[in-house]
């Protein structure tokens, strides 16, 4: 472990509030560590730019990965572990990417992951709410496109659920865009449901399923799936891709 004044000197130490230590007015320090060679990403744990710092006991959990990775991953917002951790996908959906990625031949090293929203909304009725746009268009100008920006344009972009896929790619529906891609601004971005529809647990909410998110990936990093055109099916899920990304990136199949 690198010292504190080694880490202080990359940059990477924040400062940060438990909610115990809220009432007591002590600080406690947080420790995001990105890999030694890289500059941290952009964070703002101060932040008050959009309503969501109000319920958030950590504010502003960062993008996490290498500068030049295989892949980038743009989920929705932190959940329970991840503003405990201070990093992006680390709770049951990270996991679940993690061994997706490995089936398509990806350590978690390899990818860096970023979220929409920065702070951890709301639980309301026990189910975390979904970020409105009023709270990502914030997010997204002054931290998403900043860390986008400094990712090569030649990297793949993976889409994870409806807040991702509109508030990043532009378009509305998970349903509509799963397993398809397209490009926004010189970068191709993939779109699929979000992990957390994927679980066990959640089994029935899901469109598309660990298959066809395994698929995506592969094809996103340009792995060709073989099989002729014309014996290829759609699996119980899959929404057929349009035809100009099927002459592109040739067929997939169940
Ligand atoms: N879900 C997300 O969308 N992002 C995370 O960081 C974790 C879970």
């Amino acid at each position: 472990m690198p010292s504190e004044a080694t880490l202080l000197a990359l940059g990477a130490v924040v400062e940060t509030r438990s909610p115990l230590q809220e009432s007591s007015g002590a600080t406690a320090r947080v420790i995001v560590a990105p890999g030694a060679s890289q500059a941290p990403w952009r964070r703002d744990p101060d932040c008050t730019r959009c309503p969501l710092h109000r319920s958030a006991y950590r504010r502003c959990i960062p993008t996490e990965g290498p500068r030049d990775p295989a892949l980038v991953v743009v989920g929705e917002a932190p959940g329970e572990h991840e503003e405990e951790q201070v990093r992006p996908f680390v709770g049951a959906s990270g996991q679940l990417l993690v061994s997706c990625f490995a089936r398509a031949g990806l350590r978690r090293s390899d990818v860096t992951f970023t979220n929409v929203v920065r702070c951890r909304p709301p639980v309301i009725s026990g189910r975390q709410s979904a970020p409105k746009p009023e709270h990502w268009r914030i997010c997204i100008e002054n931290f998403v496109l900043p860390d986008l920006g400094s990712i090569p344009k030649t990297v793949p972009v993976l889409l994870l659920g409806g807040t991702a896929i509109q508030a990043i790619g532009g378009r509305k529906g998970v349903a509509a865009n799963l397993g398809r891609s397209w490009e926004v601004d010189g970068r191709r971005v993939w779109a699929h449901s979000h992990p957390v529809n994927l679980l066990p647990h959640n089994h029935s909410r899901g469109i598309g399923t660990v298959e066809t998110l395994v698929d995506t990936i592969r094809r996103a990093l340009g792995h060709v799936v073989a099989a002729p055109r014309e014996t290829a099916t759609v699996p119980d899920g899959w929404v057929a891709f349009d035809t100009e990304i099927a002459r592109g990136w040739d067929v997939w199949h169940g």
